[in-house]
């Protein structure tokens, strides 16, 4: 089956390379010159584990290409999947001009009748504004699916190919047969594949995301309460987790939530339903909590250096989350700022994210290596949870640092160990070490 895929961000390149994986001839499409014309060279706007491999198998077996020629990607295309970003205006509503564009665009080169699928997350009813556009501005019939994706950055191409489930909203039966058939080849996997209408799709994406957001705040808040009392967190979420109706994951307490979905999707969820008649009040309290896990970390780091001014500080992990290079509201971007403003001298280092980094924020010193980094340092703050951070080599550390503290805000250290190091230690949510 042909297959155009209308933006090759984030979700639009892992979603073209595993359709091509599934055997259908895609093609990629995108205005950005650069990131096509790098494409073509076999180069990836972005790092994803796994990605590019995938990429070159499916190029060189002749079923993905890229290409910024609309007419070129859509003409006999069966479904044209639509990618493209949804960012938020200033209200927290979701700018979809994008998804205008990319709708606009498949109405003018469809050659026939198409499947036209909002992949990228929307508010409800934006595919009815879709289907009420494209029956202006084409003769053709256009079938309208939202089909949300669930892919996460770090496992993008593993929930692509395995995914937990599959959500396919549509009205009509011809939509919903044609969805059928392009991912027939997931569906010997244990897939839960969901078949609703349209809005109940674009509604569960949301409550999805605000759910699971909601899970971090709880935890961000316990951990208040926690540093506050000198309970465990990590304990407190181990108990929670293991029963099954809670369960463990997104319990994890820390900096908070970041990256391009949910702070977005959580503001644009609270304010759709204040335009259905309901204040969704407790969304606010969701993105109180998460400011204040932030706060809450640069206060501690600001405590334990007693004057922060002139004080030089190690910030390890600069990406929103391990596994990527997108630092797009990293929360550890915010605690530099926060960190710099108030006088400190901040090194920052992460295993991919470095030149995203110097871009984002260049008051932000960065350095290609860790040690390097720490070197003379005051204090180190793990700020994001990759995975090589859990085995930092403590002794070298204790060298050549100033003074021998690290703040944990991702809790990946074993409290023991960094005692026996002979580190001041100061986790998130679980009682200090050697303060
Ligand atoms: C999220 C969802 O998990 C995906 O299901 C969804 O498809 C995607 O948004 C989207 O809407 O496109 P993603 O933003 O890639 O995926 O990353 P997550 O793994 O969800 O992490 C989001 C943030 O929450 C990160 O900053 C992470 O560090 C933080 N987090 C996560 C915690 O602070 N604690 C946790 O326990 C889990």
């Amino acid at each position: 089956m042909k297959i155009a895929v209308v933006g090759v961000g984030h979700v639009g390149l892992v979603t073209a390379a595993t359709l091509a994986k599934m055997g259908h001839e895609v093609v990629g499409l995108d205005d950005d010159d650069r990131k096509i014309e790098g494409l073509n060279q076999g180069k990836l706007p972005f790092f994803e584990p796994g990605l590019k491999e995938l990429i070159e198998e499916v190029t060189a077996a002749g079923r993905l290409r890229f290409s910024q020629d609309p007419a070129d990607a859509i003409a006999g295309a069966t479904v044209a999947f639509s990618c493209v970003g949804t960012p938020s205006r200033a209200d927290g509503e979701a700018n979809l001009l994008a998804v205008e564009k990319a709708a606009e665009s498949v109405g003018k080169h469809a050659t026939g009748d198409i499947v036209f699928v909002q992949k990228s997350t929307v508010p409800i009813h934006t595919a009815d504004r879709v289907q009420a556009m494209l029956r202006r501005i084409s003769k053709h019939r256009f079938y309208l699916v939202s089909n949300p994706e669930f892919l996460k950055e770090g496992s993008a191409v593993e929930d692509s190919l395995h995914p937990d489930r599959l959500l396919v909203g549509a009205d009509m039966p011809e939509a919903h047969e044609i969805m059928r058939s392009v991912y027939e080849p997931l569906m010997n996997q244990n897939v839960t594949y969901f078949a609703t209408d349209i809005k109940t799709a674009e509604l569960a994406k949301h409550a999805c995301n605000a759910f699971l957001a909601l899970k971090i705040s709880f935890a961000n808040a316990l951990a208040q309460i926690c540093d506050a009392s000198g309970a465990d967190v990590c304990s407190v979420a181990d108990i929670m987790g293991s029963d099954p109706r809670i369960g463990r994951a997104f319990l994890n307490a820390g900096l908070g939530y970041g990256g391009y979905c949910f702070p977005k999707d959580v503001a644009a969820f609270k304010v759709q339903a204040a335009r259905f008649g309901y204040e969704f009040d407790l969304l606010d309290d969701v993105i109180k909590i998460n400011q204040q896990a932030l706060q809450s970390a640069f206060r501690k780091v600001n405590d334990v250096l007693w004057n922060i001014e002139g004080k030089r500080i190690v910030l390890l992990g600069l990406a929103f989350k391990a596994l990527t290079d997108d630092v797009r509201e990293s929360p550890s971007l915010y605690l530099a700022k926060l960190l710099i403003d108030a006088g400190a001298e901040v090194i920052g280092y992460d295993p991919q994210a470095n030149q995203a980094a110097r871009a984002q924020l260049p008051e932000l010193q960065v350095v290609d290596d860790l040690y390097e980094a720490a070197e003379g340092a005051h204090c180190l703050v793990i700020a994001t949870e990759w995975p090589e951070f859990a085995d930092l080599d403590l002794s070298r550390l204790k060298g050549i640092m100033t003074h021998p503290i690290i703040v944990d805000a991702r809790n990946i250290l074993d409290p023991q160990l960094v005692a026996e190091a002979g580190f001041t230690y100061l986790p998130t949510g679980r009682p200090p070490v050697n303060l």
